[in-house]
């Protein structure tokens, strides 16, 4: 098969290094993909929002399988595109359709359906603009810590968990003004959870599904979960206090649910989500959906996959998951984020990246790098992730440390406490 992945991070690098095993491949190419998976595959430097050129590219290079990376392509209908078009009708997708990625686009719309479907999650109310006095009202009535989430996608940003209700009041009106632009036009208030996160992840062909491994990540950019949120420090898989009791609860009452939900939704899903949990006294609610991998939940979970994931993509898309098992390494991964000094906030990038070379027992996922003749420049705020194999989490975080040592470039930055709080 020839495949292309769209994106460019870590998590398309994870994607790109497992797919890229399977006998079952012919010729990768990733755009834009970045400095690692140049050894890969082909990076290949197309606008992959205009979906025409995507489709183009498909066409001339004989692409039998796209697999969608990112979150926007998906709520941006890349899927229903090529479901459309007679002369893309072969090409497999790996990914929702743009009903189904209003889980992770709407945070009313996943809601809402959790409510239908009886799945447990934060109770609340939504507002839009036009309602103002009333999201005002609601937040007077209901405790501190507040939760106001904008509705549409905003790079991750969209979330604020305040005490104050006049600062409550006063991020309300920012959003509502358009802080996150139309993400903001409408914004769920929720009931803060108080637990401690995980997320678990599954694939599925609409019918069946595959529980791939789970994993915790490190959000905060500083030490003991701190400062501001950023895409992920670090994550570990899996997670300790994961037991079959708690992913027994997960499976029953959150993901058996969520899949007779998309059925009577009449969704065509066919993809991964990602469901983002707080384990509240040993009891799983959702936080959040979301409609592909997580990044850097990817650089853990798909290094744990012995099975070839091209071979299950396939029987996802031909509807024939239930004849597919997942053989999972018991062993465990870490990966260890390097980000660019300043992230989450501004930083520079095209700083030369040193040391990869000398990396000894770790997988280097590149995040934000690209090529430059013979150099490897930095090229985002999360550079580079070192996911590493151990027998507990605390031998595979030393490994992915020894190796952080031996990476240089300026402003270089990680956090030293991943797993702090397992
Ligand atoms: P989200 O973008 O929905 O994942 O939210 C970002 C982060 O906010 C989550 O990872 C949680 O740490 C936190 N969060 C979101 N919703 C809640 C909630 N209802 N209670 C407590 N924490 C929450
Ligand atoms: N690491 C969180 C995410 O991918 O959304």
């Amino acid at each position: 098969m020839n495949v292309l992945i769209i994106g460019s991070g870590g998590r398309e690098h994870a994607l790109s290094w497992k797919v890229a095993q399977s006998p079952l491949l012919s010729k990768l190419y990733i755009a834009p993909g970045n400095a690692g998976t140049l050894n890969l595959g082909e990076n290949v430097d197309i606008d992959t929002s205009d979906f025409n050129r995507v489709k183009g590219f498909c066409l001339s290079n004989s692409i039998d399988m796209l697999i969608v990376g990112p979150e926007i392509p998906l709520v941006e209908g890349i899927v229903d595109f090529f479901r459309n078009d007679t002369q893309l009708e072969n090409i497999r997708i790996i990914g929702p359709d743009q009903h189904g990625a209003m889980l992770e686009g709407s945070k009313e719309f996943a809601k809402e359906f959790m409510e239908k479907y009886s799945i447990p999650t934060a109770a609340f109310k939504s507002f839009n603009k036009e309602k103002s006095e009333d999201a005002r009202e609601f937040l007077k009535e209901i405790n501190s810590p507040y939760v106001i989430k904008a509705d549409g996608l905003a790079a991750g940003k969209g979330v604020l968990i305040l005490d104050d209700l006049d600062i409550a009041y006063n991020e309300l009106d920012e959003i509502f003004s358009g802080k996150f632009g139309n993400a903001g036009n409408k914004v769920v208030i929720e009931d803060f959870l108080k637990g401690i996160e995980l997320s678990v992840f599954i694939l599925t062909d609409g019918n069946s599904y595959l529980i791939l491994p789970e994993a915790k990540d490190y959000k905060r950019i500083g030490e003991g979960d701190t400062g501001l949120n950023t895409g992920g420090m670090g994550a570990v898989s899996p997670v300790p206090f994961a037991g079959t009791e708690f992913l027994d609860k997960v499976e029953n009452n959150i993901i058996k649910p969520t899949m007779r939900g998309l059925k009577e939704e009449g969704i065509n899903y066919k993809g991964f989500i990602f469901i983002g949990l707080m384990n509240v006294a040993g009891d799983p609610y959702v936080i959040e959906y979301n409609v592909r991998m997580g990044d850097p939940e990817a650089e853990v979970v798909i290094p744990r996959i012995k099975s070839d994931l091209l071979d299950i993509f396939k029987a996802v898309s031909d509807g024939t998951l239930n004849e597919k098992q997942l053989e999972v390494d018991e062993r465990s991964v870490t990966t260890l984020m390097l980000v660019s000094g300043g992230y989450p906030e501004a930083y520079k990038k095209g700083y030369k990246v040193d040391g990869i070379e000398d990396v000894k027992d770790s997988i280097v996922f590149h995040a934000g790098t690209k090529m430059d003749s013979e150099d490897i420049l930095t090229n985002g705020g999360r550079v580079l992730a070192l996911s590493s194999y151990g027998n507990n989490f605390r031998d595979a975080l030393e490994i992915s440390y020894q190796n952080a040592a031996k990476i240089n470039f300026k402003d270089l930055y990680f956090r030293k406490d991943i797993g702090f709080d397992l």
